[in-house]
């Protein structure tokens, strides 16, 4: 069977796209997912910087995956080639263009879409749910930055859960470990194993593991 595709897609810029693939894509290894790649089709090419940060920390032979990067159209092509070879495929794209990545959520087998719980970030989302609806692939907002015992926080969450689109259970809190960890190439789990972040991206992972069907 060919891998999965999980796709990261949010227009709005900043909402945690990078952080997110970086951290799910560690997140299956450690949980041993099977051979995971990370595919860049942001020109930004933050999640190479990560990588190359990762191999110098690590080791070239000891980061636990594959990087490949793509643009446009190719992003299709590289996606569903990587499958061939790879248990999960995790894509990052670039906010702003839908151009850019209408191919990757069309290669997808699961959209995650991270929002920031304010009402900005949430009407900035509407274009993204939507192009995923278009396309009919499976999605899964990921509410990112969430800050416990804080009203607006709690509103907005409710607020996501509200729109009619499927949204994890887990909710990442705003930790600086999550932004911290990606300096060295690393993630969270791995900076700070057992931290209240580590195991939210754990459950996270695990969450779209059983989205994707095991
Ligand atoms: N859960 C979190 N807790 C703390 N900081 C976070 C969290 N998620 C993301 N950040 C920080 O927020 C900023 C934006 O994150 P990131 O670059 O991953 O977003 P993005 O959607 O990929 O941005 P762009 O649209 O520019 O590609 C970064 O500084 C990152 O470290
Ligand atoms: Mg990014």
């Amino acid at each position: 069977m060919a891998g999965r595709i999980i796709t990261i897609a949010q227009q709005k810029g900043g909402s945690g796209k990078t952080t997110l693939a970086a951290h799910l894509a560690v997140a299956f290894v450690l949980a041993g997912g099977g051979r995971v790649a990370l595919l860049d089709c942001d020109p930004q090419g933050s999640l190479g910087e990560w990588f190359e940060a990762r191999e110098t920390s690590l080791g070239e032979d000891a980061t636990g995956l594959d990087f490949r990067t793509a643009s446009g159209w190719g992003a299709r092509r590289e996606a569903r080639s990587l499958a061939r070879d790879y248990d999960l495929v995790v894509i990052d794209t670039p906010p702003k263009s839908d151009i850019e990545s209408r191919p990757a959520i069309e290669a997808a087998s699961l959209v995650a879409v991270p929002v920031q719980p304010t009402p900005i970030d949430l009407w900035a989302t509407a274009p993204t749910l939507e192009m995923i609806a278009k396309e009919g692939t499976a999605s899964l907002i990921v509410i990112n930055r969430a800050v416990s015992r804080v009203g607006l926080t709690e509103e907005m969450s409710a607020a996501i859960r509200a729109l009619g689109h499927p949204a994890a259970q887990t909710r990442l809190g705003s930790r600086v470990g999550f932004a911290a960890s990606m300096g060295a190439g690393r993630t969270i789990q791995e900076t700070d194993p057992g931290s209240k972040g580590a195991l939210e991206i754990a459950a996270l992972a695990a969450e779209i593991r059983q989205a994707l069907g095991g």
